[in-house]
Parts: C-alpha cells; structure tokens; sequence
C-alpha cells in the first residue's frame, strides 16, 4: 500500500529567545557555546519544509526567559478539536503551559486544565485510534489517566528507562495510522512487548539514528521531516514506500530538540 499524506495544522514558536541556560536533560550543556542565530535560521528551515509540503503552520509570540518555548509540542495535545493543557516538570518551563494555553482558548478550542505533570505531544502521541504515552521522566502515570478520560480515546502506557530518551517523542515517532518507528532500547521490557504486540511490522531504529534525535520526526503519512544526519532511518523508511525530508536543527538538538519538539499538531474534529 502507498503511503497518503493528509495536510496538518501545526503550531510552532520561533526561536527568538532560544538558549541553552539551564539543564532539564543530558542533551543540555549550559556551559557550551550556542549560536541563537543559527537556532532561527534551521527553524525557519523546518518551517518552511512544513509549507513546501502543504502543511498549514501557525505561530505563537515567543516569549523572553522562556528558551525552551520553541519546543512547542511540549505545549499541549490536541485530539479531536480537544485542547489538554501541559503541566511541565521544570519550573524553569513552567510559565509556558499558560502561554500556549491562552493560545489556544483564544483560538477557540475548548481547553481541560492539566492536574498532573503533562509535557504534552512530547509524551503522549496520536496512533490512529489509541494514544501512546510515556512515562518515567517527565509526563507522570496520573496524567495518562487524565488523558483517557478528556479524548475517550485508549491510552496505552509506555515505560520510557534511558535519560537520553526522556520524551516519548524521541524515542518513538508515529507514521501513520497504522505503524510506527521506535528505539527498543529506550522502552522497560514489558513495553517492548506492548509495542510488539501492537506494532509487529515496525521500524526499527539503530542507535546511531536515535543518538541524533532522528526519531523526533514528524510524519504527514507520506513524507517524514527527520534530522538530516539520521541516514540509516530515513533509508529504511523509503524501504517502506515513505518519502523523506532531511532538515538539520543541529543547533536544537543543543537542548535535547529535534524537529518533532518544534511542532505541534492541532487536530480539529473531523
Ligand atoms: N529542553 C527541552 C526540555 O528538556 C527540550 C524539549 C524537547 N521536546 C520534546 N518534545 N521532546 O524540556
């Protein structure tokens, strides 16, 4: 079967204010240099991408002493026309939840406030059906249950171990309705099997693309935008039928970002 792309609504926040000033992961070396310019300009990049492949994109103001806002699928999960907002961690992230929630009560979209800590897309992503959600750094198992309850739709847990794959989303992207693409390595051995079970004809992703964030990727159900230094992956999933799109966000990556933490998928009711 061909893939089929559907043309997404994406938020994003530009760079404006990106910094690497403190460390919430082990991506994060606050005493190594950063090139804020350069953050803006691979950005715009991967914006531009997006509108190349037909996608519509939105913004919200990037607000100062905020670096990680440019991380915008830690903004929010947005399922159904549904808005939950995010309760992050990190008090140095914290002041993002109610900016990316004004956006979006703004917008018009019903909003639940979060009772838990909720990085958003970061942890929980959209599997046709289902959601997949992790845990064991960031997004807590509580708020798994919050998010079954808000979009009536399965959650499935997922046990994240390794601290360099802290967020689902860089540990597991999502293709289409039907299959994924993950590290096994990052996942606890039962959720190894959860995603086996679920998932048989998976990709599988090596080390080295993980190492460089490639599965922090952002899939239309066709074309993957993936960090252009994740070759391996992106020639396995043209195997698969898919097109690819390499994008470097290198300067990003300097936080423990790729271009998936840049982007945040508004998925209104159908
Ligand atoms: N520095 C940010 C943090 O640690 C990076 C967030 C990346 N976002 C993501 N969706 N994985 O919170």
């Amino acid at each position: 079967m061909t893939p089929t792309a559907t043309p997404r609504r994406y938020l994003m926040c530009r760079p404006t204010h990106f910094a690497v000033t403190y460390r919430i992961n082990p991506w994060m070396d606050p005493t190594a240099p950063y090139d804020n310019a350069l953050a803006v300009s691979q950005w715009e990049h991967l914006r531009q991408t997006f509108l190349d492949l037909g996608h519509t994109v939105e913004l919200i103001e990037p607000l100062p002493g905020l670096p990680d806002m440019v991380f915008a699928a830690n903004g929010a999960t947005v399922v159904d026309g549904k808005v939950l907002a995010v309760q992050f961690r990190d008090a140095e992230r914290a002041d993002e939840a109610p900016a990316y929630a004004a956006w979006f009560q703004n917008n018009g979209f019903e909003v639940f406030d979060s009772k838990h800590t909720n990085e958003g897309e970061g942890d929980i992503l959209l599997a046709g059906e289902v959601l997949l959600a992790g845990t064991g750094f960031r997004t807590s198992h509580a708020a798994h249950a919050q998010t079954q309850e808000v979009f009536g739709r399965p959650v499935i847990t997922l046990q994240l171990v390794d601290p360099a794959y802290y967020h689902l989303d860089t540990a597991l992207c999502v293709l289409d309705e039907r299959n994924i693409a993950y590290l096994p390595s990052a996942f606890s051995p039962g959720s190894q099997a959860v995603l086996r079970r679920l998932f048989p004809d998976a990709v599988i992703a090596t080390p080295a693309d993980a190492e460089v964030l490639g599965l922090n990727a952002v899939s239309d159900g066709r074309t993957v935008v993936l960090p252009v230094q994740a070759t391996a992956l992106a020639a396995a999933l043209r195997e698969r039928g898919y097109a690819t799109v390499g994008v470097d966000v290198s300067e990003l990556r300097k936080a423990g970002g790729g271009p998936k933490c840049c982007t945040l998928e508004v998925r209104t009711r159908d």
